[in-house]
């Protein structure tokens, strides 16, 4: 698929070296999009840069850290000449319920996934406010709607990730900043964070089939999800087309919270 749905942006993507992010990379420079990957992962991000061309761009960044962060955006504004847009996609899943994980265990996770994003939506606000059709689009999950028992973290962070979103969207609104603010929801994605858990149950001796089948099954659709479905949505709402919406919640989970 490609056209000019996002010909006037320019996104910086955070955990745009993998999966989800990776995928939302290759959707919006398909769609005219310039965009600027913002990971950790140096090697990777770097690579996929280069393969989408003189449209894209890697630097560092560590979602953790506001002066990353800032020094991220500078780097976007100074490679393309502005930010219309922020994908808060990084982010970690580590398993463990309440009587397994310590304060440190779930700030590690607390801190990438909701501080993470917390930081991309203060950033981006302050780099936004100025501008026209600014959007961020943050990346929620089934489980920031609905508990799992083993997600003590990464339930709480997904949780907060919601809320978050919809308290930066009508603080937009009320100043009257032409920036939208929206939450997708990923059901099971089949990207390098669920193949981190197929590695684990193929370690503690399941096939890989049936670690897929178990994500699979709690979905109606009876399936994983692919990045580009969850990038799908991530471009619907970055783009012009989703101009009166914010602060709204968009699943891409097979049916998972029906
Ligand atoms: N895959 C799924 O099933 C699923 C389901 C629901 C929600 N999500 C969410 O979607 C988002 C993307 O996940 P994914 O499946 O693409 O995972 P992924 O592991 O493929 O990609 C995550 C990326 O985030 C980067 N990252 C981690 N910590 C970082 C940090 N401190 N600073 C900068 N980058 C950092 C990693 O290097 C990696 O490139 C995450 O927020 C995740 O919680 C994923």
């Amino acid at each position: 698929m490609s056209g000019s749905r996002l010909a006037t942006k320019i996104a910086l993507i955070s955990g745009g070296a993998s999966g989800i992010g990776a995928a939302s990379a290759r959707r919006f420079v398909a769609e005219g999009a310039q965009v600027m990957l913002g990971d950790l992962q140096a090697e990777k991000g770097a690579a996929l840069a280069q393969e989408l061309g003189p449209a894209a761009a890697y630097t560092p960044l560590d979602v953790r850290d506001e002066a990353s962060w800032r020094a991220a955006v500078a780097a976007t504004q100074a490679r393309f000449g502005g930010l219309t847009t922020v994908v808060n996609s990084a982010g970690v899943s580590i398993p463990g319920t309440i009587e397994e994980i310590g304060l440190e265990q779930f700030r590690h996770s607390l801190a990438i996934n909701l501080d993470g994003t917390f930081l991309g939506c203060k950033v981006g606000v302050e780099a936004l406010r100025g501008g026209r059709g600014g959007a961020i689009v943050n990346i929620g999950s089934t489980l920031g709607n609905r508990g799992g028992s083993i997600f003590t973290a990464y339930c709480a962070s997904k949780g907060g990730v919601r809320m978050l979103t919809k308290a930066v969207a009508l603080h937009c609104c009320e100043q009257g900043y032409d920036i939208r603010v929206n939450c997708m929801h990923p059901g099971a994605i089949h990207t390098e964070m669920v193949e981190g858990y197929i590695a684990a149950g193929i370690a503690a001796g399941a096939t890989r089939e049936a670690v897929i089948e178990g994500f699979a099954s709690v979905h109606p659709m009876k399936r994983l999800g692919t990045p580009e479905e969850a990038a799908n949505a991530i471009v619907f709402l970055a783009s012009d087309e989703s101009t009166f919406t914010t602060g709204g919640d968009l699943t891409v989970d097979g049916g998972y919270l029906a």
